[in-house]
């Protein structure tokens, strides 16, 4: 009974930010997500009649807030199998963890993936979104590969999430620019929470965002790169805009993040294809052609206050690595 998973992260190039339904964990948005192959977080969940209660070691050491949404996963998971037994979750992640690199989407995609083998259960592809979608609103596209959409339009209080493009069918790159690994000050859970409740922007924010995920969508289907730049940084500022308006205000950037993206603005500028996005945190990623990740990695490296960059391509969806029967 007991199984180890791997999931990749993934970055939204049209975001979610804003839930309908906190119980159900029921985004606000449909988004559009690139997976993150290079990036890994690998996840060991052993069912065992010797255990009083559950236990999450997140990179070695207990995490109370992720804890909560695990329950809610595992019991999902129970559920299906019928049994009560308590598990042991392991979880590791080869980048910064908490920092903006989207880890509780790879989290609780391996997590889900990890905890169905180790239960024998061969759960339908929407039940894994629905199941890890309860851990994290981002976590359901780590388990898919390429361009991931997560709508919330067409099943009325559903996800239904899907590849859009495989790796090779586009193979875009990404850059991660890490300016900070210190830990966020408030998750995107409480952020977002405080936005839908505190900023004047919310409702444009929602209103607008379907035009959004359908112009990034028909990118992806006529792999038209610029149109793609173009509202993708529309809608990362427009999310960030919404986030500084909220009381007490959300401010994640850090000096290079603002310096990253006006470097990737010039680069494109001068003909370079490559665009930014940045989540609740200070991490600038960019996207670009493989033609281009050189330059846009040198540019980036030459910033004052970016740390290490990371080097992405398009990776696959969660994927179970072993399984050992009692
Ligand atoms: C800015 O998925 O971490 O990265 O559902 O509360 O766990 P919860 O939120 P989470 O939020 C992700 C916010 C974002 C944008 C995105 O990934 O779409």
């Amino acid at each position: 009974m007991r199984a180890t998973a791997l999931a990749h992260p993934n970055v939204a190039l049209i975001k979610y930010w804003g839930k309908s339904d906190t119980k159900r964990n029921l985004p606000a948005t449909g988004s559009l997500s690139v997976t993150l192959g290079g990036l890994h977080t690998r996840t060991t969940i052993e069912f065992s009649k010797q255990l009083k209660q559950d236990q999450l070691l997140l990179d070695g050491s207990a995490d109370a807030a992720a804890d909560l949404r695990m329950v809610r996963c595992l019991d999902e998971l129970r559920q299906h199998a019928g049994v009560s037994l308590f598990a042991k979750v392991e979880s590791a992640n080869d980048f910064p963890t908490g920092a903006g690199l989207a880890s509780s989407a790879s989290g609780f995609a391996a997590l889900t993936v990890a905890g169905a083998a180790a239960l024998d259960l061969s759960l339908e592809p929407q039940e894994l979104v629905r199941i890890s979608r309860l851990g994290s609103g981002s976590a359901p596209r780590s388990l898919f590969s390429g361009g991931v959409w997560l709508d919330i339009a067409s099943s009325p209080g559903e996800t239904i999430c899907s590849t859009v493009s495989e790796p090779a069918r586009w193979p875009l790159e990404v850059i991660v620019a890490v300016t900070s690994i210190e830990k966020k000050a408030v998750s995107s859970t409480a952020g977002m929470e405080s936005s839908r409740a505190a900023s004047p922007y919310f409702d444009g924010w929602v209103g607008s965002h379907p035009q959004d995920l359908a112009d990034g969508l028909s990118c992806f289907t006529d792999k038209n790169f610029m149109r793609l730049a173009d509202v993708a940084e529309h809608n990362c500022l427009k999310m960030h805009a919404l986030a500084m308006s909220t009381r007490p205000p959300l401010l994640y950037w850090s000096p290079a993040t603002l310096a990253c993206m006006q470097a990737v603005m010039k680069l494109r500028a001068d003909g370079i294809p490559v665009f930014f996005t940045v989540d609740a945190g200070p991490q600038l990623k960019a996207v670009c052609l493989p033609e281009a990740s050189a330059i846009v990695r040198e540019r980036l490296q030459s910033i004052p206050g970016v740390l290490q960059t990371l080097d992405c391509t398009l990776g696959q969806g969660a994927w179970v690595e072993s399984v050992v029967k009692a």
